[in-house]
């Protein structure tokens, strides 16, 4: 696996991005936009590419999903489901709600019961999705060096081959895999995201990642 389509524009599609560039893939990024990627594309050389979610889709043999979490039924849709069936999908995405933190509490439009990417899961039950890099900051994504060692990143997804691919990645980033399971799982680690924040929110502290401890 060389090509990786990152389906989104952002902080997140930039760093995961530059990550993968740094191992060697070859990496496009994408928008309905691709012209306000230019200046990542210059950056990133030869092995950089940009295009819209469509053609990122067809390109990439695994695929990083990280729009905003509202919107990724529709980048999907756009993207073409077809394009993607039988690949991995690294979900990011965090379902973010449109109105302000409560006392530093991110609100979701999901509930307890239910997640982001089971939904997506269950509308495109042919693409294999695996939550990860969705409960820590952008600016820790790839190769974060925390004095306490490697921090934990929780996975989750249902198909076991696509989770080996993820765990290959991430311990090429730098990460220590807990795999939480199956798709269900993603109600547990999306909230982690609301935890991540309440720092930032409450104390300005932003530079911190989760670790299990284990006997
Ligand atoms: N920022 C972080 O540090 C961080 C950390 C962990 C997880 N996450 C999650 O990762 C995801 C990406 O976060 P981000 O901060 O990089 O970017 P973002 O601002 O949350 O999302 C930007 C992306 O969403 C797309 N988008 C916006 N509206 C759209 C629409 N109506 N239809 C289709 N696509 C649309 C944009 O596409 P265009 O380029 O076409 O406008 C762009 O690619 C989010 O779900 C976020 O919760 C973020």
């Amino acid at each position: 696996m060389k090509k990786i389509g990152i389906i989104g524009s952002g902080a997140v599609a930039q760093a995961l991005g530059n990550g993968f560039l740094k191992y060697g893939y070859d990496v496009m990024l994408s928008s309905r936009d691709s012209s306000k990627l230019s200046d990542w594309k210059e950056k990133g050389g030869a092995k950089a590419s940009v295009g819209n979610f469509k053609k990122t889709a067809k390109y990439g043999e695994l695929i990083v999903l990280t729009v905003l979490g509202r919107t990724a039924t529709d980048a999907i849709e756009e993207a073409g489901p077809q394009n993607l069936n039988g690949k991995t999908v690294i979900d990011t995405t965090n379902p973010i709600d449109e109105v302000p933190p409560e006392n530093g509490v991110i609100q979701y439009f999901t509930h307890g019961d239910e997640s982001l990417m089971e939904q997506l899961q269950n509308r495109f039950p042919d693409i294999n999705f695996v939550k990860a890099f969705s409960c820590v900051g952008n600016a820790f994504m790839v190769n974060p060096s925390f004095k306490e060692g490697k921090p934990s990143m929780f996975i989750c997804g249902n198909k076991e081959a696509a989770k080996q691919q993820t765990i290959a990645i991430l311990d090429k980033f730098g990460w220590e895999t807990g795999d939480m399971g199956k798709a269900t799982s993603a109600r547990a680690i999306e909230p982690l995201c609301i935890l991540w924040c309440l720092p930032g929110f409450l104390r300005n502290q932003w530079t911190h990642a989760f670790k299990m401890l284990k006997m």
